[in-house]
């Protein structure tokens, strides 16, 4: 061989060698700039539906839901605990999409929840002030709105007895019932943050103690929840562990599921205590092998739910896992990170498609369609929810993160 063909020879050893690897890395490339155009593409349909939305709400009235049986959308009073999920959606389609006729809607809608920040009577000021107001902040920056913050985490802690080592979630008329409920975890976000922006270590104290708390007693051997434990007042003791929103005491009820998934991931954010990330793990065990979890990840709305395959899909329960998923995916690694990061894109973009996206200048300018609020109640089933909305479009800024960084 002369010289020549030598380096011919080289290269063309070289490129058989390489090219796959080029190959892969443009095929990644490319499957990068279609899932950045599919998130932009999502954004800028949701900023268009809610303009529509916006649009049917009264000045101080709150989106909750949207009922397709008889074309009705139902708004609520600020001190509804979905209040805060219309102006946090709102914050985060600004956020994608920098639509200023959507910060203007933001903006105003901040106005008429403000006063909740004082209500003592509720656990749910995580969902309705750190939704909202939360995500303004940190958009923001507008110092008014930390003072919000603030004066709502305090409010939050004061429903904390040291004697059970928990927020109360709700009041009853029976005074020997303290009542906690697994979507309780989510709450504990906007008690972090109050740590971080005051110094003060009492939120981080109370909601570490939370946790630990509800680890103990709300789970099973299986990793799934109970929605309700019923403590005793004085002691602190279990009296009943039961459901309010699910099938049944025992029964795995999906949005609870996604409240424990949701709130474990974001005990481990904010402490990085492994515990908390095992618990993250085995609850996504519990979802992602159960037998009766649908092909397409979105779940029944009771994992137990006596009719399945013809119970009612629960879309809320499947945008909060996804959600949940995409943050813990980076805090794992191997076949664990990419199946919870694999998953939460397969929910969103079935999500996304027209099984359970509503179709422009519909549902009353609801996101999704298929959510269930209290089915044991006969309330809100197969309906649009707020905060189906408000975790989907999260899942959405979150993934454009991923994907943009
Ligand atoms: N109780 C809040 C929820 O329905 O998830």
């Amino acid at each position: 061989m002369n010289f020549k063909n030598y380096i011919l020879n080289g290269l063309l050893c070289a490129a058989t060698v390489f090219m796959p690897f080029v190959s892969f890395a443009q095929q990644r490339k490319s499957n990068t700039a279609a899932e950045v155009k599919f998130i932009n593409t999502e954004l800028s349909d949701a900023v268009k539906q809610y303009k529509y939305l916006t649009a049917n709400t009264k000045a101080d009235r709150f989106p909750k839901a949207y009922f397709p049986k008889n074309d009705s959308l139902a708004t609520s009073a600020s001190e509804w605990w979905c209040s805060g999920f219309y102006p946090g959606t709102l914050w985060y389609l600004y956020e994608g999409t920098k639509d200023p006729a959507t910060l203007k809607a933001a903006i105003g809608k901040l106005a008429d929840l403000k006063k909740e920040e004082f209500n003592k009577d509720t656990h749910d000021l995580g969902f309705m002030m750190y939704c909202s107001f939360g995500n303004a902040y940190r958009i923001a920056h507008t110092a008014a709105y930390k003072e919000v913050l603030i004066n709502s985490a305090r409010s939050l802690a004061s429903r904390f007895d040291p004697k059970v080592g928990l927020i109360k979630s709700w009041n009853s008329k029976d005074p020997s019932e303290y009542l906690v409920i697994i979507d309780n975890m989510m709450n504990l976000e906007l008690l972090f943050w109050a740590t971080q922006a005051t110094g003060d270590s009492s939120y981080y104290k109370i909601a570490v103690t939370h946790a630990d708390h509800t680890l103990k007693n709300h789970f099973r051997k299986d990793y799934s929840s109970y929605h309700v434990v019923n403590y005793d007042g004085t002691t602190g003791a279990v009296k009943q562990q039961k459901t309010h929103q699910g099938y049944a005491d025992a029964s795995a009820w999906a949005r609870g599921q996604a409240w424990g998934l949701y709130g474990y991931t974001l005990m481990y954010r904010a402490t990085k205590n492994k515990k908390y990330l095992e618990q993250a793990k085995n609850i996504s065990s519990f979802i992602l092998n159960h037998p009766r979890l649908p092909k397409d990840k979105i779940p029944y709305w009771d994992f137990d739910a006596p009719n399945i395959p013809n119970a009612p899909r629960d879309a809320s329960a499947a945008a909060v896992m996804a959600s949940a998923w995409i943050e813990l995916a980076g805090y794992t690694t191997g076949q664990a990170s990419a199946r919870y990061l694999n998953t939460a894109k397969e929910i969103v973009h079935t999500l996304a498609s027209p099984a359970y996206k509503a179709k422009p200048g519909t549902y009353g300018g609801f996101l999704l369609m298929h959510s269930v609020g209290h089915l044991p109640a006969k309330s809100e089933v197969d309906v649009a929810l707020s905060y189906a909305d408000y975790y989907y479009v999260e899942c959405l800024i979150r993934l454009k993160k991923q994907f943009t960084k």
